[in-house]
């Protein structure tokens, strides 16, 4: 496939400590993988055209993509479409979560996440996965307890098979991988409507710990998949989301643009994992993201969005 450049340049900004310079824009692979999201149109594309998203992204200069074994098809697509191009991307993974199609089961123990590690390596077609963290799920602080899971991502990293150690994380979770001081990057949810973790996240990065975000657009409420989402969302967050949409005039461009300026207004982010099936969404989010967006219309939107 040959590799058209993008004629926007997009922002970097620093993993924490660990060296590395990433896109703020990033990629979540979840979408091209699996099955994802609200609204009728969740089903992942096939694997030609998530080819072309992957290509897409990185001719964009996107350098960082996030995924996970649990990811069903990602991993493996993510191999046969780009590891070719292994020099131009950051490469995230997780384990601990383990895909069975359809569904996933976890296991943190030494053996499965040392075979899961192999397993990455081998679908994604590399020799090093940059960064591999854990996948948390139900009694993540036992796992924590245990401690197999950690020892085999060292035992893996000492291997050279992964550079970085990073935890998918929340809450009091995050707080106490932040004090374990062995993680290199934290991935934390967070969005102008889901805000819990936003001390965490500036507490980490003070620290040099890399934060990485998910669901930075709420899985996609502030686009044209508002309403749909609408009834699955809190009461609270429904009714923000309403007052947002009615003042923006039910512009879901303007409301993505105001999502993403909050995000990128976030200096302790070092990147923002957005997951999508079609390279012309990320275009865009990257474009909107160099529109200049109306002062008081974003100053309005922070006052519903921040208002207790
Ligand atoms: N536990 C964990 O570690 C965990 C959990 C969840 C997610 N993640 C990571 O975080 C990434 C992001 O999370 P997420 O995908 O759930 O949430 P998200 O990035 O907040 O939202 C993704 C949704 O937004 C839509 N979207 C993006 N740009 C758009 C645009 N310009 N116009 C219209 N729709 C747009 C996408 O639809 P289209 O596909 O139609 O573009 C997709 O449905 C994942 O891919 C994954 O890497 C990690």
């Amino acid at each position: 496939m040959e590799n058209k450049k993008s004629e926007i340049t997009p922002e970097t900004r620093n993993l924490g400590k660990t060296g590395e310079l990433v896109t703020f824009l990033g990629f979540g692979a979840l979408e091209i993988g699996r099955d994802w999201g609200y609204g009728a149109d969740r089903r992942r594309p096939d694997e030609t055209a998530a080819a072309e998203t992957l290509n897409a992204v990185l001719d964009m200069g996107i350098n960082l993509i996030d995924t996970a074994a649990a990811y069903h098809l990602s991993e493996a697509r993510i191999g046969k479409a780009v590891s070719h191009r292994r020099k131009d991307f950051f490469l995230a993974s997780k384990c601990g979560e383990h895909n069975r199609e359809p569904h996933t089961y976890y296991d943190f123990s030494y053996q499965a996440v040392k075979k899961s590690i192999d397993e990455s390596l081998d679908k994604l077609k590399t020799t090093t996965i940059d960064l591999m963290q854990i996948h948390f799920g139900p009694d993540p602080h036992k796992v924590l307890d245990r401690g197999d899971t950690l020892q085999a991502m060292q035992d893996a990293q000492k291997e050279g098979k992964i550079r970085f150690l990073g935890a998918s994380a929340w809450s009091e979770l995050g707080w106490r991988c932040l004090e374990m001081d062995v993680f290199d990057v934290l991935q934390l949810d967070y969005h102008l409507l889901h805000r819990d973790d936003e001390k965490l996240i500036h507490a980490a990065a003070q620290r040099g710990v890399g934060i990485l975000i998910r669901t930075g657009l709420g899985r996609g409420i502030y686009t044209q998949k508002a309403l749909e989402a609408l009834p699955q969302l809190s009461p609270s967050v429904q009714k923000k989301l309403e007052s947002l949409l009615k003042l923006t005039n039910n512009d879901t461009k303007q409301l993505l643009q105001i999502a993403l300026n909050f995000l990128k207004s976030n200096h302790s982010i070092s990147s923002v994992l957005l997951g999508s099936r079609k390279a012309e969404h990320i275009q865009e989010n990257l474009h909107l993201l160099q529109t200049p967006l109306d002062h008081n219309l974003f100053a309005n939107a922070l006052e519903i969005a921040l208002a207790p």
